[in-house]
């Protein structure tokens, strides 16, 4: 039976390189300068965001490539390369960021990362465009839906990591909250006696 919301949601490609996106911009804010704990946030970010991200890929889009690719060389390499990105994941964990080796490690990382990037940007996601045409906006709903299971078993250390990493961007989110959550409050004004509701 055809799932009546997937043809609202956006495709698993787009999803795939949104993604990878964010991964390259928590890359971008790492610098060896940068005080310990931004360090940690933002490692801790990237890692938390690329276990996720692999799972995603693993359970739903190779899978869904394999069955309609023939042979292909880089899908064939893809889990191979994820285990490789989660061995290193695992080292920086056990590294602390006063270790002189937590930033030789993160670039390892982030080399892995940007090389395994580019080959799914330049060959599978193209591939997968072309092969699943009118399955990409329900496999993107499949995706959706596991990774609101995935982020729910983690959402403190995600929300944390998130916002050292991010802090502008978690500011103004806030910020926005604050001030949906105010606009949608009675207004008051201030008298004598306190607060009274106008
Ligand atoms: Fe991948
Ligand atoms: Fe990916």
């Amino acid at each position: 039976m055809p799932d009546t919301n997937s043809s609202m949601s956006p495709t698993i490609t787009s999803m795939i390189r949104l993604d990878h996106m964010h991964v390259l911009a928590a890359f971008h804010r790492y610098h060896a300068g940068s005080p310990w704990w931004r360090k940690r946030a933002i490692v801790n970010s990237a890692c938390a965001a690329l276990e996720i991200h692999a799972q995603l890929e693993e359970e739903v889009f190779y899978p869904a490539l394999a069955g309609v690719l023939n042979e292909d060389e880089t899908l064939g390499k893809s889990r191979p390369e994820h285990d490789e990105m989660r061995a290193t994941i695992n080292k920086l964990r056990a590294t602390g960021p006063e270790d002189a080796a937590y930033d030789a490690l993160f670039h390892e990382l982030m080399r892995e990362v940007m090389h395994h990037i580019a080959d799914e940007e330049t060959v599978l996601l193209p591939a997968a465009e072309r092969a699943l045409k009118s399955q990409l906006r329900p496999l993107g709903a499949r995706m959706t839906r596991r990774r609101l299971q995935l982020v729910g078993e983690r959402p403190r250390e995600i929300a944390v990591n998130t916002a050292g990493t991010f802090p502008i961007a978690t500011l103004l989110l806030g910020s926005l909250l604050v001030l949906g959550v105010t606009h949608c409050l009675p207004k008051s004004r201030k008298t004598r006696y306190g607060s009274k509701s106008i």
